[in-house]
């Protein structure tokens, strides 16, 4: 299982996590991986200058947008899951 938190705390709310989380659920959905991935909100991760910032089991991940949130998806969910 692969823990996924999105940062919502003010400045990343700010900056998008709202659409960071909603994008999240449909690529998770549209990968089937309702079992293997936990999405789940979380408070200030303590990077609120470089946010959004989301954190995969322990890494944290800054700067996440809707641009780059595919390739992030790509390179530390879909690749830790070898699909
Ligand atoms: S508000 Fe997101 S890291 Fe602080």
């Amino acid at each position: 299982m692969i823990n996924v938190s999105v940062c919502i705390g003010s400045s990343c709310h700010l900056k998008g996590s709202y659409d960071i989380i909603n994008t999240f659920k449909a690529l998770i959905s549209e990968n089937h991986l309702e079992d293997k991935v936990e999405l789940a909100a979380a408070f200030c991760l303590g990077k609120c200058i470089d946010g959004v910032t989301i954190k995969v089991n322990n890494e944290l991940i800054t700067g996440v947008n809707t641009q780059n949130m595919h390739e992030i998806f790509e390179k530390h969910i879909l690749a830790s899951l070898n699909i």
